[in-house]
């Protein structure tokens, strides 16, 4: 059973940078649209070991009883958190239309689940034992910011554990959605592009230690696992357009990629009608000197 974090209490009032407000009005209007369109991906997704993205995250905080989400997204990852007795949950996120599906589930029904910005967490100094964040620190912006209210609200000693994007596997349907979309964005009008996410120092070991350890964490681990997403042409084809990149693509042209993406797929299928798609993550892990 899950349980409320001690009163909240918000961090002292940070202004997003310009570059930032744009990127999470972006995120903010795309997941509106589509509330749960990440754990609709990765839900299924199997690393070798068969675990999911989420297990992997929940397996690295085992020990934590209290036990903050950022980037909850739909719930997804926190429900699978709230199987452990006696754990005090937390999620924020920014979208009030995913987190109205997390308040829908009834594993959740004592978790304190705020919109909030990473960026300035409404919650008390100590206030957990472990952070995790699933596919969604390499979207933040000012994550300099982020990780120092992570360590913030983390008492000493405790985890960081987060699912950061990786690449494609070479060969696989990924890899051939990729240059089909990259294609697809190049003949499109610039208001039907997004905008640049994230800190690309989020994509590498140093940039992570870069981002992390000023913060006060140690050095952080980095572990990159391919998560299996294979299945039918349609599957694979609903998991891979879900990508922010499609969002704000007109009609016509998603309906064009999406005929190029069969038709190409299909060549990749095996005898079963599967087509192989493997989609890396990288598991970072740091802990609060
Ligand atoms: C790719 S989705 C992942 C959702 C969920 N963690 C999952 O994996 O199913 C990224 C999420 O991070 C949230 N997000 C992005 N930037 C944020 C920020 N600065 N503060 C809070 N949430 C943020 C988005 O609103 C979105 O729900």
């Amino acid at each position: 059973m899950s349980a409320a974090p001690a009163s909240p209490t918000a961090s002292p009032a940070t202004s997003p940078t310009a570059s930032t407000a744009v990127q999470e009005a972006f995120l903010k209007a795309f997941h509106a649209e589509h509330p749960a369109v990440t754990a609709d991906a990765f839900v299924a997704g199997r690393s070798p070991d068969g675990r999911s993205s989420y297990r992997i995250l929940s397996d690295r905080v085992a020990g934590a009883r209290r036990v903050l989400d950022l980037g909850c997204g739909d719930g997804v990852l926190l429900d699978l958190l709230a199987r452990t007795e006696e754990r005090r949950l937390a999620g924020v996120d920014l979208s009030p239309e995913a987190l109205a599906l997390a308040r829908r589930r009834p594993s959740l029904r004592t978790t304190a689940l705020a919109q909030a910005r990473a960026q300035r967490l409404p919650f008390a100094d100590g206030a957990f034992d472990a952070c995790v964040c699933h596919m969604a620190l390499m979207l933040m912006g000012d994550v300099d910011r982020v990780a120092a209210e992570i360590a913030r609200v983390l008492s000493p000693g405790s985890t960081l554990a987060c699912v950061v994007g990786g690449g494609a596997v070479g060969g696989e349907a990924y890899e051939l959605f990729s240059g089909l979309l990259r294609a697809a964005v190049e003949r499109a009008p610039a208001e039907q592009r997004i905008p640049p996410l994230g800190d690309r120092r989020t994509r590498s070991r140093e940039g992570l230690g870069a981002i992390l350890e000023p913060a006060g964490f140690c050095a952080p681990d980095r572990e990159t696992v391919p998560i299996d997403l294979s299945g039918p042409v349609e599957q694979v084809w609903a998991a891979l357009s879900g990508i922010y990149d499609v969002g704000p693509l007109d009609p016509a042209a998603v309906s064009r990629l999406r005929e190029s993406f069969v038709r190409e797929a299909a060549g990749l299928a095996g005898p079963d009608g599967r087509v192989p798609c493997g989609f890396t993550v990288h598991v970072v892990t740091a802990r609060l000197r």
